[in-house]
């Protein structure tokens, strides 16, 4: 079995993150490099991960037009992640174009196509917000035509809630990668996160990747933190 566990680095400086990396590169699966990280750290954060042995899952959610959010694809892939994520709202042309552009630059480049995962609806929005911009305000309805439009795209994953994944798992192809954060063992605090499973409960539910953040990376000893909850998988 793969190591499920991704590990969010969000923290501001390539220092923090690269700390943080290099003592748990040996016993996760991967590292998430988000908003925050890539925009003050810059793309070299990136090689500097991939330095560690770790592999990279870029979370910077793009959705623009097709030419724009593939192009953003194609360089992600020279930068050698292996996981990135997109807005699912940004439409069938714009995922298909996202994956068209994994596939094409990974092959020119010798790598493997990163996962292209789809994000669908952001856990802050709820059905009053969702109506307000237009949407269908039933969020797991909204969430189903998302998903089933992630799939139609060609797209082989997407980032979900862990209370979503039995209900997506119902109807998505199985071989959809599941990635979900929203994880607590119970042991520290819940920060902001309102509704969590644990990382074996959330495995057990049917999801392929863990993003872990503070549980390890706050933890006094996050190498332990990361051990300890790989022990506690199916
Ligand atoms: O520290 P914690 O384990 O809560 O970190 C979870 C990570 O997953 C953060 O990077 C957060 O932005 C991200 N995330 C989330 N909930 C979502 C989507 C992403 O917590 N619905």
């Amino acid at each position: 079995m793969q190591n499920p566990i991704i590990v969010a680095l969000d923290v501001p400086t390539a220092e923090q993150a690269l700390q943080l990396a290099e003592q748990l590169a040996p016993v996760v699966g991967a590292f998430k490099i988000g908003k925050e990280l890539f925009t003050s750290a810059g793309p070299d954060i990136v090689r500097r991960i991939r330095a560690t042995g770790g592999a990279v899952f870029l979370d910077l959610k793009f959705h623009d037009i097709p030419n724009t959010v593939a192009r953003a694809v194609a360089a992600a892939v020279r930068l050698d992640v292996q996981m990135l994520t997109l807005h699912t709202s940004g439409g069938l042309a714009m995922m298909q174009a996202a994956e068209e552009a994994a596939q094409e630059t990974a092959s020119q480049s010798g790598r493997n196509a990163p996962l292209v995962l789809g994000v669908t609806v952001l856990t802050s929005l709820d059905s009053q917000a969702l109506g307000e911009i237009g949407m269908e305000a039933n969020v797991g309805h909204q969430v189903e035509r998302l998903a089933n439009l992630a799939v139609r795209a060609g797209l082989r994953g997407l980032v979900c809630s862990p209370l979503e994944v039995v209900g997506l798992r119902q109807f998505l192809p199985a071989s959809m990668q599941l990635v979900t954060p929203g994880i607590r063992t119970g042991s520290e605090k819940a920060d902001d996160q309102k509704r969590t499973l644990t990382p074996r409960e959330a495995m057990d539910a049917g999801a392929n990747w863990l993003v872990i953040g503070r549980p390890i990376t706050a933890a006094e000893n996050p190498r332990a933190a990361a051990e300890r909850i790989l022990a506690s998988l199916p």
